[in-house]
Parts: C-alpha cells; structure tokens; sequence
C-alpha cells in the first residue's frame, strides 16, 4: 500500500507569511520526489467554499473541508500543504484529529508587521471598515499552543522558515534526509586508498 502523506497546515494572521512559505515549501518537496498539492484559502475559498462567509461557524466549516479534501489526498500518498488562516483551535485539533500525520505549523508575526505588508490592501480595507470580521483587527485568532514548528516570520527569511519545517519533517522521519552530495576522491587519494587496501590485502 502507498504510504501516506503527510500534512503541513499553516496557521496565521493574513499576511503572516503562509501563502509564501508553501510555495516554496512545495517545491523543496517535489525536488525529493513528492507528490504535493497547495490547499491555500483564497484558492480553496473559490472553488470549493464559494458559500462560506467569515463567521465562525463559517470559518469552521472552512476548515473541516478543507481537513477533508487534505485526508483524501494525503490517503493516496499525496503530501498537502495547507495555506490558510485557520484562526480557531478546534478547527485545527480537528483537522489533526482526522489527519494523523499532520504538522502544525505557526506563521508567528505581529500583527502590525503584518498590517504594514498588506500584500492585498485587505488589512487598509478593515481598518476603514469596509469589511468586518478581519482576523487581527476586530476578529479572533487564537494562537497554537503547541505547534510542531514556529515560524518568526519577521526574523526569517522565507527559506530560513522553509529550512526549519524540513529539518522538523526530517527529523520526525516524515521526509527522508537528503542524501550529501557524494564526496569524490581526488585521483591521488584514491591512489593511496587503493595502496593501503593492497598492502591490507583487499584487492
Ligand atoms: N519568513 C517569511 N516567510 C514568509 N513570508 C515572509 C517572510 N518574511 C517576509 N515575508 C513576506 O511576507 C509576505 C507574506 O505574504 P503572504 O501572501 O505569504 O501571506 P499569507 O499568510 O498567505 O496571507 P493571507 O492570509 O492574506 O493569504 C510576503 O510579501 C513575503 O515576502
Ligand atoms: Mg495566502
């Protein structure tokens, strides 16, 4: 039987950094031969939950689709990278619950960190009131209590942040290490190796 994926679920406030970890994320993971598909939220929001709103009961909702679709894929050996806010503990628990091999991964920044990146004018749009429950300024987000990796994305850079979840993957056996470039021998010392194993009797 296949093995089965793992998952790595990104948690943050808008603009902590998920989006852009993933990516990169992902691409390490195909460089060593995985199988890896991105559930990032504003994606996943367009096709899968057109419906769902930002209430809590909303956000939820959300998310248990999401642990759904990710539990599906990771079934059949397929490594899934979850972008999304996720703000709620029970949510996330939940989604650990169903998934098994799953990496909580916390995308820490401060909130005004995030609020001066803005990448999509979002937080400038709350701030002025032209949309409501915004995670970070008048919606909850409730930190991770005991993430697998914590990721200071204002003390990274975005490889730093990526470097750490792979050394945590491979340090809970979840990847394989990455084999070190073979070390070749120079003509003459393979020279010397070949002597002393003659003299040793080897060859
Ligand atoms: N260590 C880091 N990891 C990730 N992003 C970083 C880091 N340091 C700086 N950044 C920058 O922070 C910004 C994060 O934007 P990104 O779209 O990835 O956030 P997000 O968490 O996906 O937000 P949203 O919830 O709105 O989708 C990018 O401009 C990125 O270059
Ligand atoms: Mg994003």
């Amino acid at each position: 039987m296949k093995k089965r994926g793992i998952c790595v679920w990104l948690t943050g406030l808008p603009c902590s950094g998920k989006s852009t970890i993933a990516k990169i994320l992902a691409e390490k993971l195909i460089e060593r031969g995985r199988d890896v598909e991105i559930l990032d939220g504003d994606i996943v929001r367009n096709f899968l939950n057109k419906d769902l709103g930002f209430s809590k009961e909303d956000r939820l909702e959300n998310m248990r689709r999401v642990s759904v679709l990710a539990e599906l894929l990771t079934k059949h050996g397929i490594d899934v990278i979850v972008a999304l806010v996720s703000p709620y503990r029970e949510g996330r628990d939940k989604a650990r619950d169903l998934l098994g091999n799953f990496v909580e991964v916390f995308v820490k920044a401060p909130v005004e960190v995030c609020e001066k990146r803005d990448v999509k004018g979002m937080y400038k749009l709350a701030r002025e009131g032209k949309i409501k429950n915004f995670t970070g300024i008048d919606d909850p987000y409730e930190e991770p209590l005991n993430p697998e990796v914590v990721c200071e994305t204002d003390k990274e850079t975005p490889e730093e942040s990526v470097s750490k979840i792979i050394r945590y993957l491979e340090e809970a056996d979840m990847v394989e290490k990455k084999e070190e470039e073979e070390v070749g021998y120079t003509e003459e010392e393979e020279e010397i190796v070949k002597k002393r194993l003659e003299e040793l009797g080897y060859i």
